[in-house]
């Protein structure tokens, strides 16, 4: 099962997700796109948005999308005011955390540290955490992490470059960063992101076994033609 996993970053309030999950209720029937599902779809919206994400699973009868976060404080609940720890989210159905994106890294300043008690703090809480990883963090980010999490994590390689500005990666390079990660991690899966869209979707699904997705899915339309194209990509091959 192939995972696409909706990264909405810093966007959406609730009246642009409503809309979202309206839009996406109507295409997704229109399309027949879970009659027969061979992709698993994550939604990651803010965390202010999480309990209203829950909710509109439901009424939409929706749940064949799973809940993920974008972030996850490196800290059990307590005095750290700001942070959303693994405690404040249970009840939200929340499955999936991101952990060490990029934009964390260079806006929060999380070093390797930082993102391996991420790990650890949503592993211990039943959470999997998807790790991102760019090309020269795979050896450092590994070595502070417990290496008996490897197996119960999922990676993420996201070349920074290719974050946001169209320039997807080639397929064939993104191929030898998996292997490189997997040298590291064991057979963990691996995800893709980096300006994927319905257009070139197909190719990363060829080498990995899913993919991060930022801006094509904010508009529903624009994810459901990703989903579309996933699913027959991966019912063809
Ligand atoms: P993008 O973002 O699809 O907009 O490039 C991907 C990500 O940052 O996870």
């Amino acid at each position: 099962m192939k995972l696409i996993v909706a990264n909405w970053k810093s966007n959406h309030n609730i009246d642009s997700t409503r809309e979202w999950f309206e839009k996406f209720k109507l295409l997704a029937k229109q399309k027949q796109l879970f009659n027969n599902s061979v992709v698993q779809v994550v939604i990651t919206p803010p965390h202010s948005l999480l309990a209203e994400v829950k909710q509109l699973i439901t009424v939409h009868g929706l749940g064949i999308l799973k809940i993920g976060a974008q972030d996850i404080s490196q800290f059990e609940s307590g005095s750290y005011t700001g942070a959303i720890s693994a405690k404040n989210m249970e009840g939200l159905e929340v499955e999936y955390v991101l952990v060490g994106h990029s934009e964390r890294r260079k806006h929060f300043f999380e070093n390797d540290e930082v993102v391996a008690a991420k790990v650890e703090r949503a592993i211990q809480h039943n959470l999997t955490p998807i790790l991102c990883l760019s090309r020269d963090k795979i050896t450092s980010q590994a070595n502070t992490i417990n290496p008996d999490y490897y197996s119960q994590l999922i990676a993420a390689y996201e070349p920074v470059e290719a974050i946001g500005s169209g320039c997807n990666a080639d397929p064939a390079d993104v191929a030898k960063a998996i292997k490189d990660i997997q040298q590291v991690f064991g057979e963990t899966p691996v995800l893709y992101g980096g300006s994927v869209c319905a257009d070139n979707v197909a190719s990363y699904l060829e080498v990995c076994n899913g993919v991060l997705v930022g801006g094509a899915s904010l508009e529903a339309e624009s994810f459901i033609d990703l989903i579309v194209a996933a699913q027959i990509k991966v019912t063809s091959s």
